[in-house]
């Protein structure tokens, strides 16, 4: 009998084991840090063992076998100077400076990706079968009109902190009082400025998004996606049927970095789920480094986005300056050689971040603040001094010094002084690097791994064709029902009936003793 149950069970797991899934990846936008993001889901799929096309900028010579990949390098194209703004604005740095040009940016990037030729040719093929669709939201929801395509499951990425417009999709807004828009650099408690900022913002937002972006997503999803259904011998649905059908929200947050909002059942953080928990060993040059930094080590990176040809050179110069008068090595992330550098300052064109960060010798990090880089400080417990260049840096790192583990200093001509002041307090103080090692014990105290939790609610949603019974009943409340709109009008019809009926009643006793007054006389 155990005999039978083991060799039962053996087959179970291994019949399990080949149940690989068919999943298509979507990360159209040609940003390193997307990109980043897109290529940690893909590699926990695979290495789960399921099948994945990725849909991307960024394609790489001898993929994975079992990685298809459909470059759209093409719309590097939308990313020309004029566009700086925008490039800046969707590199992961929103800006709000013009949300009008980033609206008509997403959608063009949504019109270039699916009629990519590479694109085309899997959407024109009725044979191709997917079991579930995952792209990331970037303010445009037609993306999940590519699962019904496949008449599969869709997943949305959110690549930032829960916010309203991504869980509106799948349960309904956050409040405006306790909870920042995307683009807020607001951090709560609010003050009565913010709050009503807040709710104005949002209200705007969501009467744009309601009476007219829609529309426009709807009729892209008609044109662009409709002629492939019609195809395959199906209706075009209403893009709201479409819109409102998302299985799953994966959050790349987590509560250590951000928030304790409440979130739909359907809402799954999987925050740092892009970093490798095997921390690959540093190049030798670099551990030699790391090792003899005796009194610590400070890494300085600005990211991708900041070259050092974009510094003046009398900032190089005072950086360089400040950092000769430390006892600390300090190791420096630029694209370009430095005559005349101090004994303990070194240059990298290149740095493993996260093998540099987790070395012990690394006591503080200097970044613009990328969401990637600051949930990489808070994984391997390092403060951070911010200086945010682009959007939603400003947000990170204000968020960052908010939790405490961060000093903010901007970024200008006269920052030097500032500059100063907060590496000795950063270095000085122990708030700091406590705070990092208290949020980063939070953020890995977690039953299991943000990757396996990923590739487990992949599957669950496959396995459970959608997964419905996640779903937020808030979803179809009509908003007069939720906010008892209709109560309310039967209370006031009421109200008025009581007030009309009263004062006909006093009007007519009135008449009475009028008359009966007259009577007397
Ligand atoms: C899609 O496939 C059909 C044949 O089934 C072909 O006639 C059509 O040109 C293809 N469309 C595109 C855009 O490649
Ligand atoms: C809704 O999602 C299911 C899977 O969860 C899918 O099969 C179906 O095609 C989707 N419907 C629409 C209209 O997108």
């Amino acid at each position: 009998m155990g005999k039978w149950l083991g060799l039962f069970l053996a087959v179970a797991a291994f019949s399990n084991i080949c149940d690989a899934y068919r999943i298509l990846v979507v990360f159209p936008l040609p940003g390193k840090s997307h990109n980043i993001l897109g290529v940690n889901i893909v590699n926990h799929l695979l290495k789960a063992g399921h099948e994945v096309t990725y849909v991307t900028p960024f394609p790489v010579k001898n993929p994975h076998p079992k990685l298809q990949q459909l470059d759209v390098s093409d719309n590097f194209d939308l990313m020309d100077e004029k566009m700086l703004n925008v490039k800046a604005l969707l590199n992961k740095e929103i800006s709000f400076s013009n949300p009008i040009k980033m609206f008509t940016f997403t959608i063009e990037l949504f019109e270039k990706t699916v009629q990519n030729p590479n694109v085309v040719k899997v959407f024109n093929d009725t044979n191709q079968k997917f079991d579930a669709v995952i792209s990331e939201w970037m303010y445009n929801d037609a993306y999940s009109g590519i699962a019904t395509l496949f008449d599969c499951p869709f997943i949305w990425l959110s690549t930032i902190e829960p916010h309203w417009i991504i869980l509106s999709l799948i349960d309904e807004s956050t409040n405006p009082s306790y909870v920042p828009d995307s683009l807020s650099s607001n951090i709560p408690p609010f003050n009565f400025k913010e709050r009503v900022s807040g709710l104005f913002f949002q209200l705007l937002s969501s009467a744009f998004k309601t009476f007219y972006l829609n529309g426009v997503i709807e009729r892209e999803f008609e044109r662009l996606l409709g002629p492939y259904l019609t195809k395959r011998g199906k209706a075009i649905p209403s893009f709201s049927d479409v819109n409102y059908n998302v299985s799953l929200v994966l959050g790349n947050s987590h509560v250590s970095l951000g928030q304790a909002i409440r979130l739909p059942q359907n809402y799954i953080p999987i925050g740092g789920y892009h970093i490798d928990p095997d921390v690959k060993p540093l190049p030798e040059d670099l551990k030699k480094i790391l090792d003899n930094a005796k009194n610590g080590l400070i890494y300085f990176s600005m990211g991708s986005n900041l070259k050092s040809k974009d510094l003046p050179d009398e900032l190089k110069r005072g950086f360089l300056n400040i950092f000769s008068n430390l006892k600390q090595t300090v190791l420096w992330k630029f694209e370009e050689a430095i005559p005349d550098l101090p004994k303990n300052v070194h240059i990298v064109q290149w740095a493993p971040q996260p093998s540099i960060l987790a070395h012990p010798n690394c006591i503080l990090f200097i970044t613009h603040g990328g969401l990637l880089s600051t949930t990489e400080t808070v994984h391997f417990g390092k403060p951070i001094i911010g200086i945010p260049v682009f959007g939603d840096q400003f947000t990170n790192i204000e968020r960052a010094v908010n939790k405490g583990f961060a000093i903010k200093v901007t970024l200008s001509y006269t920052m030097l002084d500032e500059f100063k002041v907060a590496i000795d307090e950063a270095l000085n103080n122990p708030k700091y690097r406590n705070k990092a090692k208290e949020l980063s014990a939070i953020y890995h105290d977690r039953p299991v791994s943000p990757g396996k939790e990923l590739v487990h609610w992949v599957e669950h949603v496959v396995r459970t064709r959608g997964a419905p019974h996640l779903r937020s009943p808030a979803l179809h409340v009509p908003f007069y029902q939720k906010f008892y709109l209709d109560l309310l009008g039967i209370i006031v019809a009421i109200l008025s009936v009581i007030v009309i009926v009263l004062k006909r009643v006093l009007k007519l006793k009135c008449k009475k003793k009028e008359n009966l007054k007259k009577k007397k006389n």
